[in-house]
């Protein structure tokens, strides 16, 4: 695998220390689907970063006693040991090695949790992996202080190779990763915060996200990414999402809110239709979902108010409006939408600036 020489630090002697990072989750309003390499984006992508799903992770480093093959590390999650989580780490590990070779010298004590429902179908990869970045990242900082742009650039590479959509989480308030024409400095290794002088209608947004299917995730992202080698319309896919990302992009800058509702809803049901096209095919959404997004495009059409859908892999469902129209679409979500609800769950997010250290 090519190796990014960009983000390849000095050694340095092993350090004792503590850090804390939250870091949350964010929402693709063009989506990432379809990667090559290493975790590197077929096509470009761009994000709310969220405000109230987050992940809090400790990282307490020592130097190890015994130097080993392996990595040395404890993993508590919501304050249990949880071994199922440590092929993933490790794998983590492996990936950000040639980047972080310090891991090997240090024993990691990491200790994390979610604000959030950890099998709600909420992306705690991206909010968790982005936060063990971070605090993987800081003991690298304190050996070697970095400025705040080379800091994040570097973390949001590091939370790629854990989970593409990682990348995105550790600013804010909107997040583009991969390499396009419409966004200057672009690339596919890191994602970049909005350069653009966003509309503030947009920094602002809320998302209100509907647990319609709590649970195991019907196919993993990682087989999902995969089946996109095969899918006979990822070639025009891959380019619609540059055509995406620069309609967006304007959209941003002028705050046209009326605009914004069929690209979003585009892109979400764009990713459900590439899954259904797919070898396997996959239907991620429930008969919930379907119900969901019809009466949201009822309420549109009655209210006027600019209240939209996007969808992640899976069953839930993401209402994005603007801040002002906040008092009838949260009572339309109660008494209409809340039913459609496992348990009749939801969640107010709203869009938020990024990781934060604790
Ligand atoms: O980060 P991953 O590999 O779990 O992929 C996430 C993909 C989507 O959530 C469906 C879209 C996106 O851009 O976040």
């Amino acid at each position: 695998m090519k190796r990014n020489n960009d983000f390849i630090p000095n050694a340095f002697d092993p350090l004792t220390g503590k850090t804390t990072w939250e870091s949350p989750s964010n929402i693709a309003l063009v989506k990432y689907w379809g990667k090559y390499g290493q975790q590197l984006p077929s096509n470009p992508s761009i994000s709310f970063t969220l405000s109230h799903c987050k992940t809090i992770t400790e990282v307490a480093f020592s130097p190890r006693e015994k130097q080993g093959d392996g990595f040395s590390f404890d993993f508590l999650f919501e304050g249990k040991e949880t071994p199922a989580f440590h092929p993933k780490i490790e794998a983590f590990f492996e990936r950000i090695l040639p980047y972080a070779p310090y891991i090997k010298d240090h024993h990691l004590a990491i200790s994390s949790k979610n604000t959030f429902p950890h099998s709600s179908g909420i992306a705690s990869s991206a909010s968790g992996m982005s936060a063990m970045a971070l605090g993987i990242l800081s003991i690298e900082h304190l050996n070697n202080p970095m400025d705040e742009d080379s800091f994040y650039k570097k973390a949001s590479f590091l939370a790629r190779l854990g989970s593409g959509s990682a990348a995105r989480s550790i600013q804010g308030p909107m997040m583009s990763w991969g390499k396009t024409a419409a966004f200057s400095g672009s690339s596919d290794d890191f994602a970049s915060p909005f350069a653009e002088t966003l509309h503030p209608v947009f920094t602002t947004y809320k998302d209100t996200i509907l647990l319609i299917d709590q649970g195991q995730k019907k196919v993993s992202s990682t087989v999902g990414h995969n089946l996109m080698k095969n899918n006979p319309y990822a070639p025009a896919r891959f380019e619609q999402a540059h055509t995406h990302m620069k309609q967006l992009k304007s959209i941003l800058e002028s705050g046209d809110v009326q605009a914004f509702i069929p690209l979003v809803e585009s892109e979400a049901l764009t990713l459900h239709a590439l899954m259904m096209a797919s070898q396997p095919a996959f239907i991620l959404m429930h008969p919930n979902t379907l119900t969901v997004l019809n009466k949201v495009e009822e309420f549109r059409q009655d209210t006027g108010l600019h209240l939209c859908f996007t969808l992640d892999a899976g069953a839930n469902v993401h209402l994005l409006y603007p801040q002002e129209e906040e008092q009838p679409i949260a009572h339309f979500i109660k008494t209409e939408l809340a039913a459609f609800c496992q348990e009749r769950q939801y969640i107010d997010d709203e869009v938020g600036t990024g990781a934060k250290k604790v």
